[in-house]
């Protein structure tokens, strides 16, 4: 899959993989269009990047007229990525998110790196998580899959998962980028090679402590190991986000790679 975020609105992605059939979760859509932080957004430190974009993103309205028609007639299986400042407004894009034609799933995402900062509804605890689920799943059908998307932090990875899988989530992705800082000490996310360790250990706990939840693992991706990786560790798939940015091709590479090879006449 394509991490949120990471893969633009998918047209950006056209030239570099076949679009038909990609599970692709888009950028966080929030109820209003958000421009985003102050550049620089983006900076490279040794193995990887920090990003503080601040979910930059058109808005629900935008969205359904323009974004998601395009992507539905490229044949993409469309994963919404959504956020909220309440648990009221992730009812409500939810809620209408579940009437657009061409919506195969949701992300909630309630592990961003700074909540606070990006004006998000606060997830400190387990509890604040599964209510964010438990809203969403309430407003969109039970036969579609409810991702949670959850922060990498080994303390707290197994509980979440847990409430939010009882709450109502159809899988876990785990997880985002790990909190940082921007070198001017603006709040950031750290992702790419260097969180991959970090990712796994979080995975990893989630796979042997609840092995009826599916896992869904995201967090340095770039190549077949470190899927591997992943799917060794008991996830049932892996997200790619910022390998995207480095090298597009490496998603059409890697569905290559693990799509098994067909049997002969
Ligand atoms: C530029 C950029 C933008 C991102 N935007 C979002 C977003 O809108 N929503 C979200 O849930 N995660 C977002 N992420 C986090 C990624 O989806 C992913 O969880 C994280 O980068 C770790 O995976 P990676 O190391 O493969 O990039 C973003 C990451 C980057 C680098």
């Amino acid at each position: 899959m394509v991490a949120s975020g990471c893969g633009g609105t998918g047209r950006e992605l056209a030239p570099y993989v076949d679009l038909e059939g990609l599970d692709l979760v888009t950028r966080s859509i929030t109820l209003d269009p958000r421009a985003g932080g102050a550049s620089p957004r983006v900076v490279e430190v040794p193995g990887g990047i920090v990003n503080a974009v601040g979910l930059p993103n058109p808005g629900l309205e935008h969205f359904l007229a323009i974004e998601l028609p395009w992507l539905v007639r490229a044949g993409v299986r469309v994963h919404v990525s959504i956020a909220g400042a309440t648990l009221g407004e992730y009812a409500d894009l939810a809620r209408r998110l579940s009437r657009a034609p061409g919506v195969a799933g949701l992300e909630v995402n309630v592990g961003a790196p700074d909540e606070v900062g990006a004006g998000l509804f606060e997830v400190r605890e387990a509890y604040h998580a599964a209510s964010v689920v438990a809203a969403v799943r309430r407003e969109f059908p039970t036969d579609r899959p409810v991702l949670a998307k959850l922060r990498p932090d080994v303390s707290r990875v197994v509980e979440s998962a847990r409430s939010c899988h009882e709450a109502g989530a159809s899988a876990v992705t785990v997880g985002n980028a790990v909190p940082a800082a921007m070198p001017d000490g603006r709040p950031g996310g750290l992702s790419g090679p260097a969180v991959a360790p970090v990712a796994l250990r979080c995975v990893a706990a989630v796979t042997a402590a609840l092995p009826e939840v599916p896992v869904v693992a995201c967090g340095g991706v770039r190549d077949l190991a470190t899927a591997r990786m992943f799917l060794d560790a008991g996830a049932v798939s892996v997200q790619v986000g910022t390998a995207l940015l480095h090298d597009p091709t490496t998603l059409s590479r890697l569905r290559v790679q693990l799509t098994p090879a067909q049997e002969g006449p």
